[in-house]
Protein backbone atom coordinates (compact mmCIF):
# COMPACT_ATOMS: atom_id res chain seq x y z
CA UNK A 1 0.00 0.00 0.00
CA UNK A 2 1.22 3.15 -0.79
CA UNK A 3 1.56 6.30 1.38
CA UNK A 4 -1.27 7.99 -0.20
CA UNK A 5 -3.35 4.86 0.06
CA UNK A 6 -3.23 5.22 3.49
CA UNK A 7 -5.97 8.04 3.66
CA UNK A 8 -8.30 6.35 1.02
CA UNK A 9 -11.89 5.05 3.06
CA UNK A 10 -13.21 3.57 -0.43
CA UNK A 11 -13.51 0.11 1.94
CA UNK A 12 -15.63 2.21 4.56
CA UNK A 13 -19.02 2.05 5.80
CA UNK A 14 -19.32 5.90 7.67
CA UNK A 15 -22.14 7.35 9.62
CA UNK A 16 -21.49 11.40 10.58
CA UNK A 17 -24.40 12.05 13.08
CA UNK A 18 -25.14 16.10 13.17
CA UNK A 19 -24.22 16.18 9.32
CA UNK A 20 -27.17 18.19 8.22
CA UNK A 21 -24.69 21.52 8.50
CA UNK A 22 -21.64 23.03 9.71
CA UNK A 23 -18.63 20.91 10.59
CA UNK A 24 -20.80 17.32 10.29
CA UNK A 25 -21.42 18.02 6.65
CA UNK A 26 -17.90 18.66 6.42
CA UNK A 27 -17.08 15.72 8.02
CA UNK A 28 -19.65 13.64 5.88
CA UNK A 29 -18.55 14.97 2.36
CA UNK A 30 -14.42 15.42 3.24
CA UNK A 31 -15.36 11.01 4.12
CA UNK A 32 -16.92 10.60 0.78
CA UNK A 33 -14.23 12.44 -1.19
CA UNK A 34 -11.50 9.72 0.14
CA UNK A 35 -14.43 7.07 -1.20
CA UNK A 36 -16.42 6.11 1.76
CA UNK A 37 -19.97 5.63 1.48
CA UNK A 38 -21.54 8.01 4.10
CA UNK A 39 -25.03 8.17 5.87
CA UNK A 40 -25.24 11.89 7.59
CA UNK A 41 -27.74 11.46 10.77
CA UNK A 42 -29.77 14.49 11.73
CA UNK A 43 -33.30 15.73 11.99
CA UNK A 44 -34.09 17.82 9.78
CA UNK A 45 -35.05 15.78 6.89
CA UNK A 46 -34.79 18.83 4.29
CA UNK A 47 -31.10 19.71 4.98
CA UNK A 48 -30.01 16.07 4.97
CA UNK A 49 -31.54 15.39 2.01
CA UNK A 50 -29.49 17.99 0.43
CA UNK A 51 -26.16 16.55 1.88
CA UNK A 52 -27.03 12.86 0.94
CA UNK A 53 -27.05 14.18 -2.79
CA UNK A 54 -23.54 16.05 -2.32
CA UNK A 55 -22.16 12.34 -0.97
CA UNK A 56 -23.45 10.44 -3.98
CA UNK A 57 -22.03 13.11 -6.04
CA UNK A 58 -18.80 12.49 -5.01
CA UNK A 59 -19.75 9.22 -5.51
CA UNK A 60 -20.01 7.49 -1.92
CA UNK A 61 -23.34 5.59 -1.43
CA UNK A 62 -25.84 7.47 0.92
CA UNK A 63 -29.05 6.80 2.58
CA UNK A 64 -31.51 9.59 3.78
CA UNK A 65 -32.77 8.48 7.33
CA UNK A 66 -33.20 11.33 9.88
CA UNK A 67 -32.43 10.70 13.36
CA UNK A 68 -32.66 12.21 16.99
CA UNK A 69 -29.55 10.82 18.50
CA UNK A 70 -31.41 10.78 21.29
CA UNK A 71 -34.11 8.73 20.26
CA UNK A 72 -32.94 5.04 21.32
CA UNK A 73 -35.44 3.50 18.74
CA UNK A 74 -34.31 5.75 16.00
CA UNK A 75 -30.34 5.02 16.16
CA UNK A 76 -31.78 1.30 16.13
CA UNK A 77 -33.42 1.78 13.19
CA UNK A 78 -30.63 3.54 11.43
CA UNK A 79 -28.38 1.18 11.93
CA UNK A 80 -30.66 -1.86 11.20
CA UNK A 81 -31.32 0.00 7.71
CA UNK A 82 -27.80 0.36 7.10
CA UNK A 83 -26.54 -3.00 7.56
CA UNK A 84 -30.15 -3.79 5.34
CA UNK A 85 -28.97 -1.72 2.40
CA UNK A 86 -25.00 -0.62 2.57
CA UNK A 87 -23.49 -3.19 4.91
CA UNK A 88 -22.23 -2.74 8.66
CA UNK A 89 -20.92 0.53 9.80
CA UNK A 90 -16.70 0.80 10.08
CA UNK A 91 -16.48 4.61 11.06
CA UNK A 92 -18.86 6.06 13.62
CA UNK A 93 -18.26 10.08 13.51
CA UNK A 94 -20.38 11.27 16.91
CA UNK A 95 -20.59 14.63 15.95
CA UNK A 96 -24.08 16.57 16.89
CA UNK A 97 -23.69 18.76 19.43
CA UNK A 98 -25.99 21.85 20.83
CA UNK A 99 -24.90 24.76 23.26
CA UNK A 100 -28.47 26.56 23.76
CA UNK A 101 -29.21 29.68 25.29
CA UNK A 102 -30.66 28.42 28.68
CA UNK A 103 -27.70 26.74 29.17
CA UNK A 104 -25.53 29.66 29.11
CA UNK A 105 -24.19 31.91 31.85
CA UNK A 106 -22.92 31.86 35.52
CA UNK A 107 -23.67 28.31 36.97
CA UNK A 108 -26.52 30.07 38.92
CA UNK A 109 -28.07 31.20 35.92
CA UNK A 110 -28.25 28.02 33.92
CA UNK A 111 -32.14 26.11 33.72
CA UNK A 112 -31.88 22.33 34.25
CA UNK A 113 -33.76 21.81 31.43
CA UNK A 114 -30.99 23.53 29.13
CA UNK A 115 -28.69 21.66 31.44
CA UNK A 116 -29.92 17.97 30.48
CA UNK A 117 -30.52 18.66 27.00
CA UNK A 118 -26.76 19.50 26.13
CA UNK A 119 -25.74 16.81 28.32
CA UNK A 120 -28.12 14.42 26.25
CA UNK A 121 -27.62 15.51 22.80
CA UNK A 122 -23.51 15.77 23.16
CA UNK A 123 -23.15 13.16 25.59
CA UNK A 124 -25.77 10.28 26.27
CA UNK A 125 -26.18 10.49 22.35
CA UNK A 126 -22.65 9.97 21.82
CA UNK A 127 -22.65 7.45 23.89
CA UNK A 128 -25.71 5.38 22.78
CA UNK A 129 -24.65 5.83 18.93
CA UNK A 130 -21.58 4.22 20.12
CA UNK A 131 -22.89 1.69 21.93
CA UNK A 132 -25.57 0.56 19.41
CA UNK A 133 -22.69 1.04 16.46
CA UNK A 134 -20.35 -1.60 18.42
CA UNK A 135 -22.69 -4.17 17.90
CA UNK A 136 -20.73 -4.36 14.62
CA UNK A 137 -16.90 -4.41 14.15
CA UNK A 138 -16.50 -0.93 14.01
CA UNK A 139 -12.73 0.14 13.10
CA UNK A 140 -12.76 3.50 14.01
CA UNK A 141 -15.04 6.20 15.98
CA UNK A 142 -14.69 9.81 16.06
CA UNK A 143 -15.77 11.90 18.79
CA UNK A 144 -15.95 16.02 17.98
CA UNK A 145 -15.65 17.69 21.14
CA UNK A 146 -14.24 20.87 21.93
CA UNK A 147 -11.87 23.15 23.76
CA UNK A 148 -14.49 23.09 26.07
CA UNK A 149 -13.36 19.30 26.78
CA UNK A 150 -9.76 20.35 27.11
CA UNK A 151 -9.91 23.31 29.12
CA UNK A 152 -12.45 25.57 30.62
CA UNK A 153 -15.14 28.18 29.76
CA UNK A 154 -16.19 30.80 30.97
CA UNK A 155 -20.25 30.80 30.72
CA UNK A 156 -20.72 27.16 29.22
CA UNK A 157 -20.77 24.73 31.77
CA UNK A 158 -23.45 22.51 30.57
CA UNK A 159 -21.16 22.25 27.41
CA UNK A 160 -17.99 22.37 29.14
CA UNK A 161 -19.21 19.06 31.16
CA UNK A 162 -20.57 17.60 28.09
CA UNK A 163 -17.23 17.83 25.94
CA UNK A 164 -15.01 16.71 28.85
CA UNK A 165 -17.21 13.91 29.36
CA UNK A 166 -16.45 13.01 25.64
CA UNK A 167 -12.99 13.15 25.55
CA UNK A 168 -12.98 10.94 28.91
CA UNK A 169 -15.08 8.27 26.90
CA UNK A 170 -12.96 8.34 24.24
CA UNK A 171 -9.82 7.51 26.74
CA UNK A 172 -11.30 5.01 28.22
CA UNK A 173 -13.76 3.02 25.30
CA UNK A 174 -10.05 3.25 23.53
CA UNK A 175 -8.62 0.91 26.07
CA UNK A 176 -11.45 -1.07 25.80
CA UNK A 177 -11.65 -1.90 22.36
CA UNK A 178 -8.13 -2.26 21.64
CA UNK A 179 -6.50 -3.25 19.15
CA UNK A 180 -10.07 -3.78 17.41
CA UNK A 181 -11.55 -0.54 17.11
CA UNK A 182 -9.67 2.97 17.70
CA UNK A 183 -11.24 5.65 19.40
CA UNK A 184 -10.44 9.38 19.21
CA UNK A 185 -11.48 12.65 19.58
CA UNK A 186 -11.13 15.79 17.90
CA UNK A 187 -11.18 19.53 19.88
CA UNK A 188 -11.87 22.46 17.52
CA UNK A 189 -11.51 25.81 18.55
CA UNK A 190 -14.19 28.36 16.99
CA UNK A 191 -15.48 27.88 13.84
CA UNK A 192 -17.97 29.93 12.10
CA UNK A 193 -21.38 28.22 11.81
CA UNK A 194 -24.86 28.14 12.93
CA UNK A 195 -23.71 27.00 16.31
CA UNK A 196 -21.40 30.61 16.76
CA UNK A 197 -23.76 32.72 14.55
CA UNK A 198 -24.65 34.74 17.59
CA UNK A 199 -21.31 34.78 19.42
CA UNK A 200 -19.60 35.90 15.69
CA UNK A 201 -22.20 38.64 15.37
CA UNK A 202 -20.88 40.41 19.03
CA UNK A 203 -18.28 42.66 17.87
CA UNK A 204 -16.92 42.53 21.31
CA UNK A 205 -16.80 38.84 21.87
CA UNK A 206 -15.35 38.19 18.39
CA UNK A 207 -12.49 40.21 19.17
CA UNK A 208 -11.72 38.83 22.81
CA UNK A 209 -12.00 34.71 21.00
CA UNK A 210 -10.09 36.46 17.97
CA UNK A 211 -7.23 37.90 20.23
CA UNK A 212 -7.38 34.17 22.35
CA UNK A 213 -6.49 32.48 19.13
CA UNK A 214 -2.76 32.25 18.40
CA UNK A 215 -3.55 31.80 14.41
CA UNK A 216 -5.81 34.95 14.57
CA UNK A 217 -8.76 33.45 13.11
CA UNK A 218 -11.96 31.28 13.18
CA UNK A 219 -11.39 27.84 11.51
CA UNK A 220 -13.51 26.47 8.39
CA UNK A 221 -15.53 23.50 8.89
CA UNK A 222 -13.10 21.51 6.23
CA UNK A 223 -10.22 22.29 8.66
CA UNK A 224 -11.90 20.42 11.17
CA UNK A 225 -13.54 17.60 8.74
CA UNK A 226 -9.36 17.10 7.44
CA UNK A 227 -7.88 15.38 10.99
CA UNK A 228 -10.95 13.65 11.44
CA UNK A 229 -11.01 11.97 8.16
CA UNK A 230 -7.22 11.42 8.69
CA UNK A 231 -8.07 9.68 12.18
CA UNK A 232 -11.02 7.48 10.63
CA UNK A 233 -8.31 6.26 7.61
CA UNK A 234 -5.43 3.83 8.04
CA UNK A 235 -3.13 7.35 8.00
CA UNK A 236 -4.20 7.36 11.98
CA UNK A 237 -2.85 3.26 12.58
CA UNK A 238 -1.39 4.34 14.89
CA UNK A 239 -3.35 6.85 16.90
CA UNK A 240 -6.05 5.86 19.51
CA UNK A 241 -7.19 7.41 22.88
CA UNK A 242 -6.57 10.90 22.14
CA UNK A 243 -7.80 14.23 21.23
CA UNK A 244 -6.46 16.19 18.51
CA UNK A 245 -6.53 20.27 19.26
CA UNK A 246 -8.39 21.30 16.35
CA UNK A 247 -7.65 25.46 17.89
CA UNK A 248 -5.82 27.71 16.02
CA UNK A 249 -3.47 27.37 18.99
CA UNK A 250 -6.33 28.25 21.85
CA UNK A 251 -4.77 25.38 24.18
CA UNK A 252 -1.32 26.24 23.55
CA UNK A 253 -2.01 29.70 25.54
N1 LIG B 1 -18.69 25.69 15.71
C1 LIG B 1 -17.73 25.67 16.61
O1 LIG B 1 -17.06 26.68 16.85
C2 LIG B 1 -17.42 24.41 17.37
C3 LIG B 1 -16.28 24.42 18.18
C4 LIG B 1 -15.96 23.27 18.90
C5 LIG B 1 -16.75 22.15 18.80
N2 LIG B 1 -17.86 22.17 18.01
C6 LIG B 1 -18.67 20.96 17.95
O2 LIG B 1 -18.80 20.54 16.62
C7 LIG B 1 -20.06 19.87 16.45
C8 LIG B 1 -20.81 20.48 15.28
O3 LIG B 1 -21.00 21.84 15.54
P1 LIG B 1 -21.43 22.90 14.43
O4 LIG B 1 -20.70 24.13 14.75
O5 LIG B 1 -21.34 22.32 13.08
O6 LIG B 1 -22.95 23.13 14.88
P2 LIG B 1 -24.30 23.35 14.03
O7 LIG B 1 -24.02 24.07 12.78
O8 LIG B 1 -25.27 23.93 15.00
O9 LIG B 1 -24.72 21.85 13.67
C9 LIG B 1 -25.11 20.96 14.68
C10 LIG B 1 -25.57 19.68 14.05
O10 LIG B 1 -26.05 18.81 15.09
C11 LIG B 1 -27.34 18.33 14.70
N3 LIG B 1 -28.12 17.98 15.89
C12 LIG B 1 -28.49 18.75 16.92
N4 LIG B 1 -29.24 18.07 17.78
C13 LIG B 1 -29.33 16.80 17.29
C14 LIG B 1 -29.97 15.62 17.72
N5 LIG B 1 -30.70 15.58 18.86
N6 LIG B 1 -29.87 14.51 16.95
C15 LIG B 1 -29.18 14.52 15.80
N7 LIG B 1 -28.54 15.61 15.35
C16 LIG B 1 -28.62 16.74 16.09
C17 LIG B 1 -27.94 19.45 13.87
O11 LIG B 1 -28.90 18.96 12.96
P3 LIG B 1 -30.48 18.97 13.16
O12 LIG B 1 -30.83 20.28 13.78
O13 LIG B 1 -30.96 18.79 11.77
O14 LIG B 1 -30.79 17.79 14.02
C18 LIG B 1 -26.71 19.89 13.08
O15 LIG B 1 -26.53 19.06 11.96
C19 LIG B 1 -20.79 20.01 17.79
O16 LIG B 1 -20.60 18.84 18.56
C20 LIG B 1 -20.08 21.17 18.45
O17 LIG B 1 -20.15 21.13 19.85
C21 LIG B 1 -18.22 23.28 17.29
Amino acid sequence: MSFLDTFDCSDRIAVVTGASRGIGRAIALGLAEVGADVVPAARSEDALADVVEEIEERGGASLLQPTDVTDEAAVHELFDRIDGELGAVDVLVNNAGINPDDALGAPEAVEMEGYDRTLDVNLSGAFLCTKLAAERELASVLNVASVGGVVGLPRQHPYVASKHGLVGLTKSMAIDWAPATRVNAVAPGYVATELTEEAMENETLRESLLSRTPLERFAEPEEIAAPVVFLASDAGSYVTGTCLNVDGGWCAR
